[in-house]
């Protein structure tokens, strides 16, 4: 069977660029491949949560997961931070590294513009541990969206590398996943063309968002004031609006309104009402599933611990045998 292993940072809850880049890929791959979905924990440590938010923020994102479908007795569900062979294998990983590569990756050049006074070296070094969380299970396949394309690259060029370097075929080349299409990039509502979490209070809706919460940050979605000509090419901000209306309400109401953009008939607050409408109806049942998960935390505290003793038991071979590779 073959492997899929990925993660989601926890901070706050997931939006639907999470969800429809990412999650929902997890959630379908659960019956046919035996999947590792972990909390990047330690991946979020870049930005120094403290203490109490990291614990909630793990909580949070496992009910997210839970609340999704991704189901404990099907698949492995585990917090990086419980796994420390992640880290060791992240330690010789980052022995093939170079400066150059990491300082090169885009998200790296991106978070160090955005917060110059933070570039630590656990930044520079995330495309090493994320290759360490994908080839401690030995991955085949990684569901992730368009965003991440670039890191999985890069774990490619690691687990060639410490082939090549210890003249091995140890490491497989584990690649992306969407069922066969290519991986997603959701656009968010401020006319930015990614919905993320640092994005601003705007741009995302999240599973655990309120049906108020949805409607108003649908409303005020960015548009423009309409179309000019028949026909007329799309703005971006117009193409990233009707994406989400693809994404979210589907093909029909997609191709209705698309009809009436080429014949200058669109009324953006039409579509925006049956788009926020459509959400609401989406998001209603993983937000209650959400809220009755996280009164329990005791059971979600059993399903990290079950999670991390069967990663653990994959891992622990992984890093045996790299150990003996590397001659310890
Ligand atoms: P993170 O937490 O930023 O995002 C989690 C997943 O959601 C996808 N995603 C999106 N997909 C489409 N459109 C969007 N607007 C959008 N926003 C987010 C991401 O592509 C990702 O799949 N580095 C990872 C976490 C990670 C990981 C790993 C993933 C750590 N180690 C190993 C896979 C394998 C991250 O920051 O994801």
């Amino acid at each position: 069977m073959k492997t899929v292993v990925s993660g989601v940072r926890p901070t706050g809850n997931l939006h639907l660029g999470n969800y429809f880049g990412a999650l929902h890929n997890f959630v379908k791959m659960q019956d046919d491949y035996k999947c590792y979905f972990f909390i990047a924990d330690l991946h979020s440590l870049t930005t120094h949560p403290n203490p109490a938010d990291l614990k909630s923020n793990v909580h949070n994102i496992l009910a997210n997961y839970l609340a999704a479908g991704i189901v404990p007795e099907k698949s492995v569900i585990y917090a990086q931070s419980d796994l420390p062979e992640t880290t060791e294998l992240y330690l010789y990983l980052n022995m093939l590294a170079s400066l150059g590569e990491l300082s090169r990756c885009t998200s790296f050049k991106d978070k160090a513009r955005e917060n110059p006074a933070n570039i630590n070296a656990g930044l520079l070094t995330y495309p090493t541990l994320m290759a360490a969380d994908i080839l401690i299970h030995k991955a085949d396949f990684v569901p992730v969206g368009k965003d991440q394309l670039q890191h999985l690259e890069m774990t490619r060029t690691f687990a060639n590398r410490f082939n090549a370097m210890y003249n091995v075929k140890y490491f497989n080349e584990p690649q992306a996943f969407n069922f066969g299409e290519k991986p997603l990039k959701v656009p968010g509502l401020d006319g930015k063309s990614k919905m993320g979490k640092s994005e601003g209070e705007m741009n995302a809706i999240y599973l655990s968002d309120t049906d108020e919460a949805i409607r108003k940050k649908i409303m005020r979605a960015v548009t423009d004031s309409g179309p000019t000509a028949l026909g007329q090419e799309k703005p971006e901000v117009i193409e990233n609006i009707f994406s989400l209306v693809r994404i979210i309400s589907g093909e029909e109401t997609y191709n209705f309104y698309n009809g009436k953009y080429n014949n200058m008939e669109i009324r953006y607050g039409d579509m925006k009402k049956q788009l926020a409408e459509d959400t609401v109806r989406f998001v209603t049942p993983f937000r209650e599933k959400i809220i009755s998960l996280l009164a329990d935390k005791k059971y979600l505290d059993d399903v990290l611990a079950e999670g991390a003793a069967q990663a653990h038991d994959s891992a622990k071979k992984t890093v045996a045998e790299v150990r003996g590779i590397i001659g310890f």
